[in-house]
């Protein structure tokens, strides 16, 4: 629908997509999709049904039957598979250093893009992934690439890590958020790359508010000479 505002927010893991893409969504009004909770998600499912990560044929037919649903929630929304919350489960770090592995499959992207503009279709949103600007909402009005350095991102993720619990060593962080960027940038089908349309802001040295302060203006900015 050309009515409805599309935002899209891609980059590297751990660029501050999810975090500065649903406080976006919040002082907007728009609603909030967190593609990557999706790709995390069938790694979940196809892990505890210990089904081979590299079979593609049977993680697409468990797909099919698998239910994937959000709700909003602070500071992070809440995911449920099958109708079970995996909100936390997602996010453990045998799935992080996997998902790329699924990410991968062109049947699997086939099936969660079409599931991903099924919820754009509705309204206002602002999604943020690898491959939005690129591949799922090619058209979005607004597209941002979010980058910081390696370290910066490795950082973060520690941090983040400590708060829950989980004590990686930040080298190791560096190195699992190296390979995951290399396999989500040289992969066949929509690899992680910035959209030629999309603005690029680099986050290394701003806080989470001047992120979506610099986001906001840009919107704003869009809205005016497009509407
Ligand atoms: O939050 P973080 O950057 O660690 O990752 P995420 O956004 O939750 O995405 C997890 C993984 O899902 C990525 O490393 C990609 O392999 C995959 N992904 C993707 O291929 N396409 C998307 N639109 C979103 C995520
Ligand atoms: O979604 P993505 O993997 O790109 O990143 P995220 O999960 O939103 O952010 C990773 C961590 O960086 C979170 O703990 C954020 O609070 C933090 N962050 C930050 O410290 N400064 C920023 N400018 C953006 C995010």
């Amino acid at each position: 629908n050309k009515q409805h505002i599309q935002v899209a927010i891609d980059g590297p893991a751990s660029a501050g997509k999810s975090t500065v893409a649903k406080l976006v969504a919040k002082k907007f009004g728009y609603v909030y999709c967190d593609t990557g909770a999706m790709y995390r998600s069938v790694t979940l499912k196809a892990m505890h049904e210990k089904i081979d990560l590299t079979d593609e044929t049977k993680i697409v037919a468990m797909l099919k039957q698998t239910k994937i649903a959000f709700t909003p929630g602070d500071p992070v929304q809440h995911v449920f598979v099958d109708d079970i919350e995996v909100t936390d489960d997602i996010r453990q770090p045998e799935i992080t250093n996997s998902v790329s592995t699924v990410a991968k499959l062109a049947g699997v992207r086939h099936e969660l893009v079409n599931r991903q503009r099924e919820i754009a279709d509705v309204g206002n949103i602002v999604m943020d992934g690898r491959d939005i600007g690129t591949a799922v909402l090619p058209n979005a009005q607004v597209k941002i690439y979010l980058i910081a350095s390696v370290s910066e991102r490795a950082e973060r993720r520690y941090k983040e890590n400590i708060s829950k619990g989980i004590n990686t060593p930040l080298e190791q962080l560096k190195k699992e958020i190296e390979i995951r960027d290399q396999k989500d940038s040289t992969r066949k089908v929509s690899p992680l790359t910035k959209a030629q349309d999309a603005i690029e802001v680099d986050t290394t040295s701003m806080s989470i508010d001047q992120v979506v302060e610099k986001i906001t203006k840009i919107i704003n900015e869009r809205i005016k000479s497009e509407f």
